[in-house]
């Protein structure tokens, strides 16, 4: 079939946006519609359950069916739900829709977006499609600060949802994409949201050149290795091309220069960990001096892993076998061990001078935790200024956690836990005197005077204490317990 031309579709878009509105289509609402298992089932092609679910006739029921389900329904019942004529085509007896629509819910903020259908089972994704909101999706906008900006770019905007969801804290959104298909579909998601965003079309920074951003927010074709297609990109919303992780590494050199001071950037990324180097050097190495830059790592998989993962997301059709020993091939020439896949945060400084921080998160994160990485970047900063110089406070959310075992004199304590309740949820160990003290860090006495108190009451002397609390302070500060 031929792919539906998001931009034929946008003259209606404000006439189905009404439709949607006065049906009640919200995320809260399909999901109550369609249930708790919707996903997985449209994933796997099984239409039976949810057809059961949306036989009333009712209006948001047909505009699922069009639009979720991507099944046909009766061009009469199509009109009762208020749909535009452009937006449909004759589809046996009866109408269908060209697009799918979804509802995105992050953090309170709701949205509407738009996509290509997504493939039947066995069929390959096409090169040029765009897809609706994925799992890396969701990771990039739980990592964006939602502090109100200026002006916001979005990168690789595919749908637009991340310069849609931009909109809510930003004055200006740009969103540019190389496939211009790509940019239609967020031209669509604009009209059907009743927004402006400025859309524009090319490669990289190359649309956005000489112009200034207070965040920029990407999710590019991170994905490495991947065999065949045009220059070796075969999914454009997938492949990162054949320099391997120089896309990234050029994304991330190239920021800077469209960045305010003080601005700043989150992307996704994968960076390779080849035998006998470093893998947190190489990504390290991407960052120039203009930046303070923060990686956090989420996921490090073996070559084998990573391939067929990404040869199940896209349905590669019979040749599985040759295209896994193609990429493996691939990966085995450059001598990679494994591929690490994070989040990559950058500052622009006003000078050089600027630092890398790299963190393995490999624990559950919370959905929106975004305002880590000014507070990340705030906490090296007071770093900066002296330790023992500032008056630390305890995050809000951190609680201790008590194991103990029982004995015959009762409970007795066995170790200690500290827990984050949002952001990235680190958690750890420490002991009595550690908690006594960040049980003092309410922000009004500085970490030195508290270090006193401390000392004279275990008996050592202050230099000793420092030697024994100054790193492990600093590691809790760079995890987020301690903000200044
Ligand atoms: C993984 S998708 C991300 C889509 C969307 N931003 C999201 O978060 O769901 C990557 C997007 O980058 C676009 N893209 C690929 N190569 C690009 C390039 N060289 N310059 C700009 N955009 C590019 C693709 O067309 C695709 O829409």
């Amino acid at each position: 079939m031929i792919p539906p031309d998001p931009d034929l579709l946008c003259a209606d878009a404000p006439r189905l946006a009404d439709a949607l509105t006065a049906a009640g289509w919200s995320a809260p609402a399909l999901d109550e519609l369609l249930g708790g298992t919707a996903r997985g089932h449209l994933d796997r092609g099984e239409l039976a359950p949810l057809l059961r679910r949306t036989g009333g006739g009712s209006p948001l029921e047909t505009l699922a069916r069009l639009f979720v389900l991507g099944v046909p329904v009766s061009l009469s019942a199509s009109r009762r739900a208020g749909v535009p004529e452009t937006w449909l085509r004759p589809d046996g007896y009866g109408v269908a829709a060209p697009v799918r629509l979804e509802s995105v819910l992050h953090d309170g903020i709701e949205v509407r977006i738009a996509h290509d259908p997504s493939r039947a089972a066995g069929d390959a994704a096409q090169p040029d499609q765009v897809l609706g909101l994925g799992a890396a999706s969701r990771t990039l906008a739980a990592a964006t600060p939602r502090t109100p900006v200026g002006r916001t770019l979005d990168l690789g905007t595919g749908c637009g949802v991340q310069a849609l969801l931009a909109v809510s804290h930003s004055s200006t959104v740009v969103a540019t994409d190389v496939n211009p298909r790509a940019a239609g579909y967020t031209r669509l998601a604009a009209a059907l949201n009743g927004v402006h965003l400025d859309v524009r079309t090319g490669d990289l920074l190359e649309p956005v050149a000489g112009e200034l951003f207070d965040l920029v927010v990407s999710n590019p074709p991170f994905v490495l290795g991947a065999p065949g297609g045009d220059g070796g990109v075969r999914h454009t919303y997938r492949d990162a091309g054949p320099d391997g992780d120089g896309l990234c590494r050029r994304l991330v050199a190239g920021l800077p220069s469209v960045l305010v001071e003080g601005g700043t950037a989150v992307l996704l990324a994968n960076w390779l960990h080849v035998e006998g180097e470093d893998g947190d050097d190489r990504v390290r190495s991407w960052f120039g001096p203009d930046v303070d830059g923060w990686v956090v790592q989420r996921e490090l998989a073996a070559p084998q892993d990573y391939v067929t993962a990404w040869l199940r997301d896209t349905g590669e059709p019979a040749g599985f076998e040759q295209a896994y020993g193609g990429w493996l091939d691939w990966f085995a020439e450059r001598r990679v061990e494994a591929v690490a896949f994070g989040i990559l945060a950058l500052r622009k400084r006003r000078d050089g001078g600027g630092r890398v921080g790299v963190d393995e998160v490999p624990q559950q994160v919370a959905p929106a935790w975004g305002e880590q990485v000014p507070a990340f970047f705030a906490g090296q900063d007071a770093l900066d200024r002296g330790v023992l110089a500032t008056a630390w406070r305890l995050r809000d959310d951190v609680r201790l956690h008590s194991v103990a075992e029982r004995t015959e004199q009762g409970w007795q304590v066995q170790a200690q836990l500290l827990r984050q309740g949002s952001g990235l949820r680190w958690s750890g160990g420490v002991d009595v005197y550690g908690a006594t003290l960040l049980a003092g860090c309410d922000g009004t006495r500085r970490l030195g005077e508290l270090l006193a108190v401390l000392a004279a009451s275990a008996g050592i002397g202050e230099d000793e204490a420092a030697e024994q609390v100054v790193p492990v302070v600093q590691r809790l500060v760079e995890q987020g317990f301690l903000i200044p």
